[in-house]
């Protein structure tokens, strides 16, 4: 077979290396199937680079059938209501505020993102996060930079007017750092003159707050104050610009969160999101997905519609194959959160060879396994002995209350275990039956090992006064896990003293 295909590819050397002109190889006078494994991994290649672009952007998720309670999706009703809300604030002048709320990966943010490209007329958009701005002069300073990127105008200090502000620098727009490498920060008094300039600007301001709850814990709640007291003072055609507050979390009791003050302001208006409540709402998403048409060109035309039909054939059987059902339904079950099924697409796809170019149940069921977490201390049955008294010494003394221990506690635990075991008169062959004695440094090296991966984990900090035999530490193996690990051993002395009541 090489040696066929060799001088084809010398031949035309100006084609593409992937997909040989169909004018050179006549691919109706080969029997189709030949010709299709002539072509699979090309036409497999662009198949998986297209499915990975379309696994980018997720078409939406169909309405849920089989879920007769609900003729529409959910979020299909959250966005319609959002988008009406921006657009009154954008066009009609309204100030306008309201919550999204929805568990993590129900689409909070796809949502917000779709109604702002929605929004007709070109309004100021400012995104704050609770996770970066973590207190109101950074939020303040994020805005002022928002601001000034957007409409040009960069908002400083009136120096006359505050004595906090730090001379020629403005802190709202610089990264000066002061002397004590702290970043400088607007003063306070400065939010509510921030604030009113946005119904001042000559375009409506949108000011989308993710993870909203995290300000609600800002003292005095300062920020979503002013934000929200400015959106209730908007009055539509007053000449001034309109403002509109959108907060988003995930969060469900964070209204509650809002103080008398601020919650007075606040609409109310709360807009849930929701994950697919029924399979079908995935298995439509994966079908779409997974036949993502090729993009044709002159040169391939022929064998892409060959490999396309082939491959719709292969994906029709894997969406109606039942153990594909069964596993995706067995992970929806667990999780219905879309990014978990965008991982497992991703890896179905990357999966994908020329030796097997369909995806299949075991593929699937290869990329969940591949998902799940793996047990944390997997390998405890083939510890060496030393290791393993440590660590029944270690539970041992957290039944007796001490959570944490140091080296001297366990191995006197080991040592008294070991006298007793060894007490009783029974001997083999001149030998003790009881339990094998260990060296204390080789004690001493199973337990550092330990501490190296973090099985052991120290609860105070290093010092030199300290010796390391009586350093705190805290054991990361959970009881049970250790039970099955030296059940699995065989080792009979150690079985006693673990299962020892102390
Ligand atoms: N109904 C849907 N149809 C298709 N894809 C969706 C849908 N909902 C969410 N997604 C996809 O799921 C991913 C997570 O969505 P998004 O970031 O909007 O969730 P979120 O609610 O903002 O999550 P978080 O609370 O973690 O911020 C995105 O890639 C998005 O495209
Ligand atoms: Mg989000």
């Amino acid at each position: 077979m090489p040696s066929v295909q060799q001088p084809e590819r010398s031949q035309t050397p100006e084609k593409s290396p992937r997909l040989p002109s169909p004018k050179r190889v006549n691919i109706r006078a080969t029997n189709s199937a030949s010709s299709i494994a002539h072509y699979v991994g090309p036409c497999l290649n662009m198949q998986k680079r297209a499915i990975l672009r379309a696994l980018q952007s997720l078409p939406d998720t169909r309405a849920d059938e089989g879920d007769e309670d609900e003729e529409q999706p959910r979020n299909g009703i959250v966005m319609q209501q959002l988008d009406d809300l921006l657009k009154a604030t954008v066009t009609r002048g309204e100030g306008n505020s309201c919550l999204l709320l929805g568990p993590r990966g129900s689409g909070k943010s796809r949502i917000v993102e779709r109604c702002l490209a929605n929004v007709p007329q070109k309004p100021i958009i400012i995104r704050l996060s609770g996770w970066t701005e973590c207190n109101d002069r950074l939020a303040m300073r994020e805005i002022a930079h928002q601001l000034f990127q957007q409409t040009g105008t960069a908002y400083s200090i009136d120096e006359n007017d505050d004595t906090d502000a730090a001379g020629e620098d403005n802190p709202f727009l610089d990264t000066i750092e002061t002397e004590q490498n702290q970043l400088l920060l607007p003063p306070p008094s400065h939010l509510p003159a921030l604030i009113s300039t946005l119904p001042t600007l000559s375009r409506p301001t949108i000011v989308i707050i993710d993870s909203f709850d995290l300000f609600a814990l800002h003292p005095r709640q300062a920020l979503l104050y002013c934000l929200l007291d400015t959106v209730q003072s908007c009055r539509a055609g007053s000449g001034r610009s309109a403002l509109a507050v959108v907060g988003i979390t995930s969060r469900l009791d964070t209204t509650n969160l809002l103080e008398k003050r601020v919650k007075s302001r606040f609409s109310g208006r709360t807009l849930r999101t929701a994950h697919p409540r029924v399979l079908n709402a995935w298995t439509g998403l994966v079908q779409e997905v997974l036949s993502t048409p090729l993009p044709g060109n002159e040169d391939n035309e022929e064998h892409v519609e060959t490999w396309q039909s082939s491959w719709k054939t292969n994906i029709d059987a894997f969406i109606s194959d039942d153990a594909v059902e069964t596993l995706l339904r067995e992970v929806f079950a667990v999780s219905k959160d879309i990014r978990l099924l965008r991982n497992l697409l991703m890896g179905l796809v990357l999966q994908l060879t020329e030796d097997s170019p369909y995806p299949s149940a075991s593929h699937l069921s290869a990329v969940i396994s591949a998902q799940r977490l793996r047990l944390q201390h997997g390998e405890l049955h083939a510890l060496p002995y030393p290791s393993l008294c440590l660590l029944i010494a270690c539970m041992h003394s957290r039944t007796a209350g001490h959570d944490t221990f140091t080296f001297e506690m366990l191995h006197g635990r080991f040592t008294r275990q070991v006298r007793t075991s060894t007490a009783a008169p029974v001997q083999v062959n001149g030998g003790s039956v009881g339990m094998v004695r260990c060296p204390r440094p080789v004690m001493m090296g199973a337990f550092e090992e330990f501490i190296a991966s973090r099985i052991f984990v120290c609860v105070m900090p290093a010092t030199a006064i300290v010796s390391k035999e009586f350093i705190k530490y805290r054991c990361t193996v959970e009881f049970d896990d250790l039970r099955k690990a030296v059940a699995r051993t065989g080792h009979a002395h150690l079985k006693r003293w673990m299962n020892k009541p102390q």
